[in-house]
Order: C-alpha cells, then sequence, then structure tokens
C-alpha cells in the first residue's frame, strides 16, 4: 500500500484554519490503500515569540524528509515590531523556497462556473502564471547605508541567473505547450529593467525556437495590469519573474473570484526536494479566528499536491467537488469548515 509522507505547517492567522479543511479533504478524498501520513510542524509567527526558533536547520533538515509539504500561511501581528522587517516571511517562507530549490511557483487562475467575478465582463478566465521562485529582488542582496540620514542610500538588488532563468522559462513553454491554447506571454519590465529584462527576453527568445507549437508575445508588466482586467482571456500561460509575478498573482486571484481561491505549488520540477503547496494568500489577521476564511484556496492546493505526487484522479475529484461546490455557493455566508465540509459532500456527488 502506498503512503504519503506529509509535513503540514499550518502557519498563523487563518493558515491552521483554511490547512485543517484542506486535510479534512485529503483524507477524504484517497482511496483505503493509500495512507496519509501526516506530521505538523509548528513554524511561524507564534511558534517564533516563544521559542526564538524561525527555522532552524535541524528543523530544515527534517522537512527535507517528507514527500511534500502543506502550508498554510504566515506573518503575526504587523504591529508588533519584535516580528519587522520579515523576520517571519523571509526567515520561513522565503527561506523553504530557496532552501527546497522551489523555482516554479505555479498559480493557477481559473473563473470557474457560477462564481462571480468584480469584472463586469471577464470572459472565459482559465490561466496558469509561472512565477519565478529563487531568484529576482526576493534573494536579500541589498544594503543600506546612512540609515535614518537625509543621505540614507538604500538598494534592493536583483539576482537573475542565465542558469535560474532558463529553467524557469523552459518549465513555462512545458507548460504551454501542454495546455490547449498553447499559448506563452512573457511578462517583464525590458524597458527599464534592461539587464535582468535583456538576460529574460534573450532566453525566451532562445527557448522558443525548441517550441514552434507555442505562440509567444510579451507584455510590460504595467500593461499586462490592464489586460488582465480588460482582457483576461488572452492569458493561457504566463512567465514572469519573482516580484512580478507576487503582484500578478494577487490581481488574478482578485478577478478570478477572490484571493480566498487562489492555489498554489512551489515545485522543484527535479524533486530533489519536497515542493510545497499553499494558498496564494497570508495570514489574514484583520479575519483570523473568526472562521471567515474561505478555505477552498488551501483545498486546491491540496489538489496541486495530489497532481504532483502523480495522483491525478484524486486531485479531479477535489477540482470537481469545488466546482460543485461553488457553482451552488450563492450568496450566503459560510464559516470555514462548513465549507469544508461542503467540499467534503461534493466529493461523493457526482
Ligand atoms: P492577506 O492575503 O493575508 O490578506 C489580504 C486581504 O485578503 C485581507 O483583507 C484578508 O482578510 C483577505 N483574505 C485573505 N485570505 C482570505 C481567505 N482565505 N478568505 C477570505 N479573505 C481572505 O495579505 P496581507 O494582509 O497583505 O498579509 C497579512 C500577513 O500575511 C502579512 O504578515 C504577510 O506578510 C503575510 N503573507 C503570508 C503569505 C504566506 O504565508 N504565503 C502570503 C501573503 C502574505
Ligand atoms: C506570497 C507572499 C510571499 C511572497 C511573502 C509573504 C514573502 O506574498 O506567497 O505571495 O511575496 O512571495
Ligand atoms: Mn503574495
Amino acid at each position: 500500500p502506498r503512503t504519503i509522507d506529509l509535513a503540514v505547517i499550518p502557519g498563523d492567522g487563518i493558515g491552521p484554519e483554511v490547512t485543517a479543511e484542506a486535510l479534512k479533504v485529503l483524507r477524504a478524498v484517497l482511496p483505503a490503500d493509500i495512507e496519509l501520513v501526516e506530521t505538523q510542524y509548528p513554524f511561524g509567527a507564534t511558534h517564533y515569540l516563544e521559542s526564538g526558533e524561525v527555522l532552524s536547520d535541524e528543523s530544515l533538515a527534517r522537512l527535507k524528509q517528507h514527500e511534500a509539504i502543506l502550508f498554510g500561511a504566515v506573518g503575526g501581528d504587523p504591529r508588533d515590531p519584535r516580528l519587522a522587517g520579515g523576520i517571519i516571511e523571509r526567515g520561513l517562507l522565503l527561506k523553504l523556497r530557496f532552501a527546497l530549490d522551489h523555482y516554479v511557483n505555479l498559480r493557477p487562475a481559473t473563473l470557474f462556473p457560477g462564481i462571480s467575478s468584480p469584472l463586469a465582463a471577464p470572459g472565459d478566465v482559465d490561466f496558469v502564471v509561472v512565477r519565478e521562485g529563487t531568484e529576482g529582488p526576493y534573494v536579500g542582496n541589498g544594503g543600506a547605508m546612512r540609515i535614518g540620514t537625509r543621505h540614507e542610500v538604500a538598494n534592493e538588488t536583483s539576482v537573475n541567473t542565465a542558469f535560474g532563468v532558463e529553467r524557469v522559462v523552459r518549465f513555462a513553454f512545458e507548460t504551454a505547450q501542454s495546455r490547449a491554447r498553447k499559448r506563452l506571454t512573457f511578462v517583464h519590465k525590458t524597458n527599464v529593467l534592461v539587464h535582468a529584462g535583456g538576460l529574460w527576453q534573450r532566453i525566451v527568445d532562445r527557448v522558443a525556437t525548441e517550441y514552434p507549437e507555442v505562440a509567444v508575445d510579451y507584455l510590460h508588466v504595467d500593461a499586462a495590469t490592464i489586460f488582465m482586467v480588460t482582457e483576461p482571456s488572452r492569458f493561457d500561460t504566463i512567465v514572469t519573474d519573482n516580484l512580478f509575478g507576487d503582484i500578478l498573482t494577487d490581481l488574478a486571484g482578485a478577478i478570478s473570484g477572490g484571493i480566498g481561491l487562489a492555489a498554489s505549488g512551489n515545485i522543484n520540477p527535479d524533486r530533489e526536494f519536497p515542493s510545497m503547496f499553499e494558498p496564494v494568500h497570508g495570514s489574514a489577521p484583520d479575519i483570523a479566528g473568526k472562521q471567515l476564511a474561505d478555505p477552498t484556496a488551501a483545498i486546491l492546493s491540496a489538489a496541486l499536491l495530489l497532481q504532483h505526487l502523480g495522483l491525478a484522479d484524486e486531485a479531479a475529484k477535489i477540482n470537481g467537488a469545488v466546482a460543485r461546490d461553488l457553482a451552488g455557493r450563492g450568496e450566503a455566508r459560510r464559516g470555514t469548515s462548513e465549507t469544508g465540509d461542503a467540499i467534503v459532500a461534493a466529493i461523493g456527488e457526482h
């Protein structure tokens, strides 16, 4: 019998609330001959304030032993000075993405039938953002001088390597090739960020010659935000850098029914390290502890996890159950666990 050796990091705020529902759905969808072995890890702002640990080398080594990681969200009280400077976000979430070489941050955006978009005429929204996950301005390559003076200088250097860009661009071409429309949009800011932009553009152009069936186009990131609002149906696969991808995928979530529906996978396609699946949203301190969070993003992230582990049928069952639940949801307000229960119930109905 097969087992899935899963690490679970519920995190802070609504993270534990939505992760509990994702686990409920995972347990419900797996057949009897697949055993889900869950190991919970306490990492996050609360654990840091209690223990002083953000993510130790020993903890990282333990996490590496698992087959996959289900992650909720992290981030504590934004006013707490002990958490300033993104100590948890960078020290835990980004450390995991970097250490586990999650160079693909895969973020699908689908407007499910029955879900209302804030856009009047959204059309058919069904695209996937391939966000680079290990480079760009996220690497912490910067520094400041004369801090607090009128002459302060603050630098954040975006790191882009030929190796890092090519591997994520190749993944994006493979993704586009596998999709019906076979269309890839490269998003950057090559008119201003000429060094990084030039590297990306040359790699996109070169890899494109190996994928003659894929239609490639380019948008500056500012224009991409226009089209995401006015004509999101034009997008099929988007490839972009770490920071542009972060911003675009919150927008993509908003137009496809809300951030509570947006799923993601931090993927190491080479399978050298466990991949990690999490909702796009954060710990939402404004609604935490009230059962107000929509767990659908976490549940769809669990489906991405199963897909990554080769359990495509079970992943499809979750996606189908979510689609059926969303189609019948209406305007009624439901609690977090009520929604999880409804999706579990919908697994059986088809
Ligand atoms: P956020 O995504 O937590 O919240 C933005 C808005 O969306 C809030 O109004 C929130 O209530 C709402 N929202 C988020 N998830 C929702 C859900 N499932 N259902 C209903 N509404 C939902 O972003 P933020 O407020 O910018 O960040 C809060 C904290 O989370 C910060 O500490 C930030 O660093 C952290 N963060 C963590 C992650 C992560 O762990 N992956 C991602 C983003 C932000
Ligand atoms: C996300 C988050 C993270 C990011 C933060 C919390 C570091 O916003 O997963 O989208 O910027 O990648
Ligand atoms: Mn984000």
